[in-house]
């Protein structure tokens, strides 16, 4: 597992008359592949914020974004910057320009809202394989398509794929949002409160989705507000004031098979167990009263 990102040093300032104010304040991070993080931290505390800098959506004062991406995943081949550097890596999204950070993000990143942001007058079906239609030299193209759609049938969607956006549940389109996040398999998805406007069932059958994703190796970082979320994910970010004040691992190295509870959570091969939900959640109401949650 190598390391997909690299963030050194992150800081996003704003100027308002004479006052300055820093809604992303020397942020460092590290995400290993297959990585599922969650960020948490209380409203305004500047989240959101971290995530359109690691998207490229915004612009950083200072700091370093970099990506080391895999070598069957095409960058933004067309750049020029790129193209000069040899195709070298780590790419440094912290220093490419509008157009760059454009393309890099479309091959690159999936993204996903709270608000699904579907194509009213497309199927679920188009809406999900747009980006595949979008690029048709890809060869891996079909085998792609046979993946997506065998996800649409295990999370409820395939009866729906000829159906418009506005005919769907909440859950429904925000599962057809994120499948068509991750259709042309990018290296990172970034989730900004997904669940935010859906109920506990669409929230869970969501998280299913997100959790089946990241088994199959998909590095996902994750904002939520929401505990029962959080505690799908490996490891826990606490952002207070634009700053990372806090982490919570919910992996723990231990022997093989010791320790593992009958409802363990399912990535326990191997000497990595993972505590059990419960133990998660106990763990991070603790972690978050510390914090004053
Ligand atoms: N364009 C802007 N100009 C000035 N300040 C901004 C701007 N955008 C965001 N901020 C400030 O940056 C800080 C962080 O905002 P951000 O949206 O990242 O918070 P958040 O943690 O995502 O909050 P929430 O949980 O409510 O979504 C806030 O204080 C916000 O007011
Ligand atoms: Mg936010």
């Amino acid at each position: 597992m190598g390391t997909v990102l690299e963030v050194r040093e992150l800081t996003k300032k704003y100027v308002e008359g004479t006052a300055e104010s820093k809604a992303v304040d020397h942020v460092s991070l590290d995400v290993e592949e297959g990585d599922f993080v969650i960020i948490m931290g209380a409203s305004g505390s500047g989240k959101t914020s971290i995530l359109h800098l690691l998207a490229g959506i915004d612009t950083c004062s200072e700091g370093s974004i970099k990506y080391t991406l895999p070598d069957e995943v095409r960058p933004f081949r067309s750049s020029r910057r790129y193209r000069q550097s040899g195709g070298n890596r780590p790419a440094d999204l912290a220093r490419m320009n509008e157009k760059e950070k454009t393309l890099f993000r479309r091959a690159n990143i999936g993204l996903v809202f709270q608000q699904q942001c579907l194509i009213p007058d497309l199927t679920v079906y188009e809406n999900i394989m747009l980006p595949l239609m979008l690029d048709r030299s890809r060869k891996e193209n079909a085998s792609r398509e046979d993946k997506i759609m065998n996800l649409c049938g295990r999370f409820g969607l395939k009866e729906h794929v000829g159906k418009y956006p506005s005919q769907l549940s909440g859950g429904q389109q925000q599962r057809t949002a994120i499948l068509r996040s991750v259709a042309n398999h990018p290296p990172l998805l970034l989730c900004d409160e997904p669940t935010g406007s859906l109920n506990s069932a669409q929230t869970e059958l969501v998280m299913d989705l997100l959790e089946e994703l990241n088994k199959d190796g998909q590095t996902i970082i994750l904002v939520t507000h929401d505990i029962r979320v959080a505690v799908r994910g490996k490891r826990v970010l606490y952002i207070e004031d634009g700053h990372v004040e806090g982490e919570l691992d919910f992996t723990e190295h231990v022997p093989n098979g010791a320790g593992l509870h009958p409802d363990s959570c399912p990535d326990t091969a191997g000497t990595e167990a993972v505590c059990t939900i419960k133990e998660r959640e106990e763990k991070l109401i603790h972690f978050l009263q510390e914090r004053g949650w």
